[in-house]
């Protein structure tokens, strides 16, 4: 099977990784001339942790990275509500523990990896502008320094992120649907000494207009750790704005009330924030997957984890059309699926991990707040806590495999 991907960000690189893996031909066409470097993902749960272990690469993550201590959600003045804690509580020996692994990192590390398989082609500098298929092959059109090209093969995955331009292709061209958040927010990361003050390694604030996140996203402790400091702003502001008020912003916030001396910001980069879903994820040999197939807010840590587990199944399906053991028709089963995760998990999850923080009283919200109800349970039922951490892994993956063909010898062993 030839397999074009379009787009080499995590979701694009882990899919040709896998299934350059199985000896699929790649090509993977990547508009930059270089990983992207914006601050996003730095979480991953256990439906992606599953994944990347599949991929190959979760040890390494496991080495550079660390597994978080826990999430706490705390009042503006640092009190805290309630959390759930992992350490002590997950199994060490736990296959699928969260790691913090920075996509800057994660990039470059699948790269490495991609880059040692002979049957994949990374063509940068490639700025897809049109598609298009027949019954045969899907193709793209890609504008490159050296003119236009057109590059052909069975089918082709769009991962390339929330502008994606396959998907515009596919459908008209800003119809995209959900909605966008009025809220806006600002990714930061930032050198600030948390652990004076004992906070978690990923604490939420519950406020409504101060709310925000504050997670460590480096293995040091102190003044040397690097955390990302996730906050909300209003709508309308622009990027000035937002720089001109981030000191007080910090100073509100903040616990300590820092002064611009006592922290140092490494990068500050302003997001819209959405809840949308593609309407279809297939389109005959065209396929969507990650960022390009739907969004949602970064409040619950689901987007890059629901698109890598997006990722495992499409490539369990793509695997089977290669190796014979399911015809086409199981790639209306991942688009099926997948949609439907997202409608009933990822959408209705991420929207209350993010409304959790900032549309309720930070007074009443443990009186009020179902889930931090189960969270208080949880800190004097160490299992109920530990089977409530668990859950997610199921709630977000799919096993593809059961729609191999039955009659095809060896047709029910799980590709691994
Ligand atoms: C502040 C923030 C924090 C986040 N935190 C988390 C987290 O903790 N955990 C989590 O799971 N998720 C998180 N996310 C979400 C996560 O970062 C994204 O889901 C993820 O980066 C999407 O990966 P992707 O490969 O689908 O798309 P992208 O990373 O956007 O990659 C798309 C690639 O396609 C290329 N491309 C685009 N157009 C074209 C074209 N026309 N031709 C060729 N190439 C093209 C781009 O250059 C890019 O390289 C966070 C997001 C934000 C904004
Ligand atoms: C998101 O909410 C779900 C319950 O709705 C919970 O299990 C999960 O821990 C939350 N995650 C975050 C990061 O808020």
């Amino acid at each position: 099977m030839k397999l074009l991907i379009v787009g080499s960000g995590p979701s694009g690189l882990l899919l040709a990784l896998m299934l350059a893996k199985k000896g699929v031909d790649v090509t993977l066409v990547e508009k930059s001339t270089e990983l992207d470097k914006q601050p996003r993902a730095t979480h991953y749960a256990a439906p992606a942790i599953y994944e990347l272990a599949r991929a190959g690469v979760l040890d390494e993550m496991y080495e550079g990275g660390f597994v978080p201590n826990g999430v706490s959600w705390r009042k503006l003045d640092g009190t805290r509500l309630t959390g759930l804690v992992a350490k002590g509580v997950i199994p060490d020996d736990y296959p699928y523990r969260m790691v913090c692994y920075p996509l800057d990192r994660l990039g470059p590390l699948l790269l490495k990896h991609v880059q040692k398989l002979p049957n994949v082609q990374i063509l940068w500098s490639h700025d897809v502008t049109s598609i298009g298929q027949d019954a045969d092959s899907a193709w793209v059109e890609a504008e490159t320094p050296g003119g236009t090209k057109h590059i052909t093969a069975d089918y082709l995955v769009g991962c390339d992120g929330a502008n994606s331009i396959v998907r515009r292709r596919l459908f008209e061209d800003f119809e995209f649907p959900g909605f966008t958040w009025d809220e806006q927010i600002v990714a930061t990361n930032t050198y600030y000494d948390f652990d004076q003050f004992g906070w978690t390694d990923a604490n939420f604030i519950v406020h409504p207009e101060h709310y925000f996140m504050a997670a460590r996203i480096s293995p040091h402790q102190g003044k040397e750790a690097m955390w990302r400091v996730t906050y909300g702003e209003l709508p309308g502001l622009t990027r000035e704005q937002m720089i001109e008020r981030q000191p007080d912003k910090f100073k509100t916030f903040l616990p300590g009330h820092p002064e611009p001396d006592q922290y140092k910001i490494v990068n500050f980069s302003p997001y819209k924030i959405h809840q949308r879903c593609a309407k279809s994820l297939r389109v005959g040999r065209i396929l969507l997957a990650a960022d390009a197939a739907h969004l949602c807010n970064p409040f619950g840590g689901l987007g890059l984890t629901g698109g890598i587990a997006d990722i495992g199944g499409l490539y369990d399906c793509l695997l089977g059309i290669h190796q014979g053991l399911a015809d086409d028709s199981i790639l209306d089963q991942y688009d099926r699926v997948r949609r439907e995760i997202y409608d009933k998990v990822i959408n209705p999850m991420s929207s209350e991990n993010f409304t959790r923080l900032n549309r309720q009283d930070p007074e009443k919200a443990m009186e009020n707040d179902p889930f931090f109800q189960l969270c208080l349970k949880g800190e004097s039922d160490k299992e109920f806590s530990k089977n409530m951490q668990l859950a997610v892994k199921d709630l977000l993956q799919h096993d593809f495999t059961q729609y191999y063909k039955k009659d095809v010898a060896g047709a029910t062993a799980i590709p691994s």
